[in-house]
């Protein structure tokens, strides 16, 4: 028995005084529920990713209790259920791969049961935008509570150990600068309790987002996993989903033209993960809007660069927390933001600002004095990624790479990468160019997070700590380098990288935003192009394969897109005119 087509917000299959509401009453007096409890309205659901199998959502189990007392506080009835969840580490070949069937089964739990909207817990970096893309496509009230990051650790005489500091790690075992013993102890430093990364990757830059589109509530993203404030904002987003019943503020509503470019805009500003610009694509595609390279690139080239946090700075999370958090960086760009879009509390960006006073802090740099007049994330066009690219400009990384002409060396793949990078008879120097293909959303599948090349051990032992790396795949949040990602087309979709060779010469030019290659087109014409070795015949893999978009589309599949809008976006350069120009 479908619930869809029920009207939205009435509670009407538990009132109904025939038989449906008979059987939805009983079923629930069933498992304990009172005759008082299940007259209750609204009926809120819980759409729950907590998992063993997803330590970074194991604290939602706890933190659900408080968000159900919140939503009987205002008078409702919570309805939990559980979801797919997606875990970073746990999940292969990648967990974007899942990210569109966890969309689909968050869309289909609301839709087609009888709850007149819903609350989203996530954490983990694809739980959040596939719980924001199921509720959009469903489109009944909705809000969303995130895990928040878990504590930070001591380790050696590093005082304060963030996820982050694992990967030099792991890069010093390889060069054997990590002993046994150090390697054994670490593994009980990395992860001292549940919760998410506890640096500005990806998972805190899609709560952020969640803040910035009206689904989470404002300074909700960095309060600690399982703390008082966290168990508070539980409380606070069970009263605040009862209201938006009340008021049918739909998700659809929420994700507009405004709300997109202020939360790009303020993911740049925080040197935010570039895992943002694939989810965005994807969450406006739910609603028939693109936002497309170029537009990206704009906004990125016009918002400052302002948030001292790990791994692109040296500050905490909790040190941003401390300094008012996602407001405090909207207040410090308020200039570029779009304040009349509404926020999870019903109430406008505009008078969430004006309501409030943030003190200063070491972890957002003064209006006067940004980290960078532009954005951490630049968007790359050019003959070698005619649908772009990104590279993130934070963190760890060589300037001087910024601008840059060298060789490739290429890499097919995984396996391939893994048994050369270390060959001690490698053709690679310092100014070379590492390629890393066949890793995109077709090719891997689902873009694995690799594209972060490593530095090869013989120039590792030379002091080489950076290099200009370029991949169709993705990489952490929590990583950096100058690694320019997301090239699209894919190399098995196409794309010029599947045509590149040992001693190919390719330029960088970050600030100018163009990647390009110097090949005629008789030697293209010669090349053979890169085929792609997936060949599913069943199940979700072959729906994955028939399906996906490429990058630059958000990777989300195209049956679940919206009905394209025509909004009042300004019509940018073309994609096609851009890599012309780039290119010549
Ligand atoms: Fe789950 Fe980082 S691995 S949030």
């Amino acid at each position: 028995m479908s619930q869809r087509g029920v009207e939205k917000g009435s509670g009407a299959l538990f009132a109904d005084a025939g038989q449906d509401g008979l059987l939805h009453r009983a079923f629930l007096r069933g498992a304990s529920f009172t005759e008082e409890d299940v007259r209750k309205s609204p009926v809120v659901g819980i759409a729950n990713s907590a998992s063993e199998l997803n330590p970074c959502n194991a604290g939602l189990k706890e933190l659900v209790e408080d968000l159900k007392a919140g939503i009987r506080e205002a008078g409702g009835l919570p309805l939990e259920f559980p979801t797919i969840s997606i875990s970073e580490p746990f999940t292969r070949p990648t967990s974007l791969y899942l990210r569109n069937l966890m969309s689909m089964d968050v869309e289909e739990m609301i839709s087609t049961t009888p709850i007149d909207g819903v609350v989203l817990l996530g954490g983990c970096d694809k739980t959040v935008p596939a719980q924001i893309m199921g509720a959009l496509s469903a489109d009944k009230p909705s809000m969303m509570l995130t895990a928040g990051p878990r504590p930070v650790s001591c380790f050696k005489k590093n005082k304060e150990f963030t996820v982050d500091d694992v990967w030099p790690m792991c890069e010093k075992r390889r060069v054997g600068e990590v002993t046994d013993e150090d390697w054994r102890e670490l593994e009980g430093k990395v992860n001292i309790g549940v919760g998410t990364c506890n640096v500005m990757g990806t998972a805190t830059t899609m709560a952020a987002v969640a803040e910035m589109l009206g689904f989470a509530l404002p300074g909700s993203s960095l309060a600690p996993a399982n703390s008082a404030t966290r168990r508070e904002l539980a409380r606070l987003t069970g009263h605040a989903i009862v209201a938006s019943i009340k008021a049918q503020t739909l998700p659809s509503e929420l994700v507009t033209e405004e709300s997109l470019e202020n939360a790009f805009r303020v993911v740049t500003a925080l040197g935010g993960s570039t895992n943002a610009v694939i989810h965005l694509e994807a969450i406006s595609g739910r609603v028939g809007l693109r936002i497309g390279p170029e537009r990206f690139g704009l906004w990125s080239a016009s918002t400052p660069y302002v948030t001292n946090v790990r791994p692109g700075g040296t500050r905490l999370l909790s040190d941003l927390d401390d300094a008012g958090g996602v407001p405090a960086v909207v207040g410090r760009i308020g200039h570029l933001i779009h304040e009349d879009t509404l926020t999870a509390t019903g109430k406008t960006w505009g008078q969430i600002l004006s309501e409030s006073s943030f003190p200063a802090n070491d972890a957002i740099s003064p209006a006067a004095e940004p980290l960078s007049p532009r954005g951490a994330l630049m968007m790359l066009h050019g003959n070698l990624a005619p649908r772009g690219a990104v590279l993130k400009a934070a963190g760890k990384h060589d300037p001087r790479l910024q601008r840059h002409r060298g060789r490739a060396v290429v890499f097919d793949g995984l396996e391939d990468l893994n048994n050369r990078i270390d060959d001690p008879d490698l053709d690679v120097n310092a100014d070379s160019i590492l390629v890393l293909r066949g890793m995109g959303v077709l090719g891997a599948p689902g873009m694995p997070e690799v594209g972060h090349i490593p530095i090869p051990a013989k120039l590792m032992r030379q002091g080489v700590s950076d290099m200009v790396r370029l991949s169709d795949a993705r990489m952490s949040g929590t990583s950096t380098g100058t690694v320019v990602l997301h090239i699209t087309p894919e190399a098995v979709a196409g794309g010029p990288l599947g045509i590149l060779s040992d001693g190919d010469e390719i330029e960088l030019d970050a600030e100018a935003g163009i990647l390009r290659h110097f090949l005629s087109d008789e030697v293209i014409s010669l090349r053979t192009p890169m085929e792609n070795p997936q060949r599913p015949e069943r199940g979700f893999a072959w729906l994955h394969q028939q399906h996906v978009l490429q990058a630059d589309e958000g990777c989300d599949f195209d049956f679940l897109r919206g009905e394209p809008q025509t909004g009042s976006w300004p019509e940018g350069e073309t994609r096609e005119e851009s890599a012309l120009a780039h290119s010549e």
